[in-house]
C-alpha cells in the first residue's frame, strides 16, 4: 500500500475528511505528532517508505529529505515553499505542488485585522482592562491612509482589495505587477523605496529573498514615517526583527503586527512581548474555510501528481 505522510499542524490536530478520504483510494496515511511541527528526527523516522507528503511549514533539512527513499511528490497545503530544500527536490526529481490561493482570503483578512488592531491598539486596551486599568491610546483610521502592499499575488491582491474597500489608497510593489481588482485611481505602482517612505501602513505578502536579506532593514525603517504600522503575515525573514525592535523602542514606528516569527514559537519574548507588537501564532490560513479549500487543493494536487 502506498504511504502518504501528513504533517501540517492544521491537519494533524484534527484529521480532515479530504485527507481521510485517501484511505478509500488505497493509500496508507501516517500523521506526525498532532499540532506540532515535526523536527528533523521525526521526519527522518517517518519519511522512509513514504511516496507522497502533504507538507506544512516545518523546516526540512537535506538530511531529512535524504531519508525519503521512496518520495515522489511533496504537496504543500499552502503557497510558501521556503521551508523546503528546493534544489535537492529538483535534483531528486521529486514533484513539488503548491495549493495556490487556497488560503488567500484567510491571510488577507488577518492582515486587515492586524492593521486595525494596531491602529486602534486593541490588544493594549484589552490587556489593560483585564489588569484592572482603563488604558487609552489615541488611534487612527484606515480611511484615507496609504497602505503599502509588498507583493500583490493571491494574498496581497486580496489584502489590497480589502484595504481599498475600507477607503485606503494602495501603494503597490511587486516585480510581476499582477492585475488588481481595485479601481485604478485607488492604486499607484511604486518602487519599494517610495512605498516605505510614503505608506502609513506597510503590509508584506511576498516570499523571502533568495539570499535571505530582509526587505525591511535598518535603512528602510529609518526612511519610514515615525507613526507607521508594519503588518507581516508573510515571512519573518522579510523584516530585520532586531532593527524593528530598536525602532519601536525609539518610538520611530507606531506598531508591528505579525503572524510570523524567525523562530516559531519564539523562544525569546523580547519582540513578541513588546507593548507595541501584536503577535499571532501563524494563524493566517488557519480558518475553517481556508483549511477546507487549501486541503482539498493539496490533496487533489498530490493524487494528480502521484498518478501522473
Ligand atoms: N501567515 C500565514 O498563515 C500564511 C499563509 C499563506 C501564505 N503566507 C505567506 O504569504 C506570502 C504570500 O503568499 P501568496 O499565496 O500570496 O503567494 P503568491 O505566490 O500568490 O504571491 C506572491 C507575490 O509576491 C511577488 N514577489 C516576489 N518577490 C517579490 C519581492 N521581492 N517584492 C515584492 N513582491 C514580490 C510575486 O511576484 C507574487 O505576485 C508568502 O510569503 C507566503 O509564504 C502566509
Amino acid at each position: 500500500m502506498e504511504r502518504i505522510l501528513v504533517t501540517p499542524r492544521s491537519l494533524t490536530a484534527t484529521p480532515h475528511p479530504a485527507v481521510e478520504a485517501l484511505r478509500a483510494q488505497g493509500f496508507d496515511l501516517v500523521y506526525s505528532t498532532p499540532n506540532a511541527l515535526p523536527d528533523e528526527s521525526e521526519l527522518c523516522r517517518l519519511l522512509p517508505g513514504t511516496v507522497g507528503w502533504l507538507a506544512g511549514v516545518e523546516p526540512v533539512s537535506t538530511r531529512a529529505l535524504g531519508s525519503a527513499d521512496a518520495l515522489r511528490v511533496v504537496s504543500r497545503n499552502g503557497s510558501g515553499v521556503d521551508n523546503l530544500p528546493l534544489p535537492l527536490l529538483a535534483e531528486r526529481g521529486i514533484t513539488l505542488c503548491r495549493a495556490d490561493g487556497g488560503n488567500a482570503a484567510g491571510v488577507a483578512e488577518l492582515s486587515v485585522a492586524l492593521a486595525l488592531a494596531a491602529l486602534r491598539q486593541i490588544p493594549f486596551a484589552d490587556a489593560g482592562i483585564k489588569a484592572g486599568g482603563w488604558p487609552r491610546r489615541r488611534g487612527r483610521e484606515i480611511r484615507g491612509r496609504s497602505v503599502g502592499v509588498v507583493g500583490c499575488g493571491a494574498v496581497g491582491g486580496e489584502a489590497a482589495r480589502l484595504f481599498a474597500a475600507l477607503g485606503a489608497d494602495i501603494l503597490a510593489f511587486d516585480p510581476a505587477r499582477p492585475p488588481l481588482d481595485i479601481a485604478p485611481e485607488r492604486v499607484r505602482w511604486v518602487d519599494l523605496a517610495t512605498l516605505f517612505r510614503e505608506a502609513d501602513i506597510v503590509t508584506f505578502h511576498c516570499p523571502i529573498m533568495p539570499d535571505g536579506r530582509p526587505l525591511l532593514d535598518r535603512a528602510a525603517l529609518a526612511a519610514m514615517k515615525s507613526d507607521a504600522v508594519v503588518v507581516n503575515t508573510a515571512r519573518a525573514g522579510l523584516v530585520d526583527e532586531a532593527a524593528l525592535l530598536e525602532a519601536l523602542e525609539a518610538e520611530r514606528l507606531f506598531a508591528y503586527a505579525t503572524d510570523v516569527f524567525a523562530e516559531e514559537p519564539p523562544r525569546s519574548l523580547v519582540l513578541a512581548g513588546h507593548s507595541r507588537v501584536i503577535a499571532t501564532s501563524h494563524i493566517g490560513g488557519f480558518t475553517e474555510e481556508s483549511v477546507d479549500r487549501v486541503t482539498a487543493l493539496a490533496v487533489e494536487n498530490l493524487v494528480r501528481a502521484l498518478r501522473a
